[in-house]
């Protein structure tokens, strides 16, 4: 077998783009776009993330979007923002984290601007993002975890036929402080493969 070449090296696109979002790696003119969307989603981004009361000026904007480029050259985490192709409009954040470059294994997490929820903007870029993942990236593994109680975050992989392959319990706080329950959602490339072997022209 090849040697896996460091993943500093790996390739990656300028952008992914799909029917209505694109995703693409984050620049440091993005930081006054992802900090108006920030302002206008605390209260619906706060039960769920907990970055969310430690981000409060441009200048924490300034420093996500420097940060996430400098871990997108690196490799080490690939936080992506999504954008409306119509408008040209930033809508929220996604990404591949926790990543086992030598598995391939790699987790999405995602949130949408509070303006921008209820459209399906988020099941398109993680449905790109998991096709990048099996197809661009030699994954074997995309995983999906969410609190248990987040029913919308949840709706997301099991819209993308992702298995629900567990329960962790108590295993982590949500931002008060009170333990949760973390679901696990998977999907491998079995699955992937089965799934374009069984959909029209696959
Ligand atoms: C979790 C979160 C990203 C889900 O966002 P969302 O907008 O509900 O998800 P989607 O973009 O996939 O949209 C799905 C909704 O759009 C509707 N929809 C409209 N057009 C659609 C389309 N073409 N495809 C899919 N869904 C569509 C669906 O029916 C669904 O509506 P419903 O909520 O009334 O059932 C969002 O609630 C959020 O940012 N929450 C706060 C942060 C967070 O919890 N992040 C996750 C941490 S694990």
């Amino acid at each position: 077998m090849a040697m896996p070449r460091p993943p500093i090296l790996i390739a990656l696109p300028d952008e992914i783009r799909g029917r209505r979002v694109l995703v693409r790696p984050y620049r440091p003119s993005d930081a006054k776009a992802v900090f108006e969307a920030v302002e206008e989603s605390r209260e619906h981004l706060r039960p769920w993330m907990s970055w969310v009361s430690e981000h409060q000026t441009l200048d924490d904007s300034r420093a996500f979007v420097a940060r996430q480029a400098a871990e997108w050259l690196l490799r080490t985490d690939l936080g992506m923002g999504i954008w409306e192709i119509a408008t040209g409009r930033y809508l929220g954040s996604t990404g591949f984290h926790r990543i086992q470059w030598d598995v391939p294994a790699l987790e999405i997490g995602y949130w949408i601007r509070a303006s921008a929820q209820g459209l399906g903007y988020v099941t398109e870029s993680t449905a790109l993002l998991t096709g990048f993942a099996f197809e661009q990236l030699a994954a074997n593994r995309v995983e999906i975890r969410c609190d248990a109680n987040n029913v919308r975050s949840a709706a997301v992989p099991e819209r993308l036929g992702y298995a629900r392959e567990g329960l962790l319990r108590s295993d982590t706080r949500d931002p008060t402080g009170t333990l949760r329950d973390t679901l696990i959602f998977g999907k491998t490339r079995g699955d992937w493969e089965r799934e374009r072997a069984a959909s029209p022209g696959g």
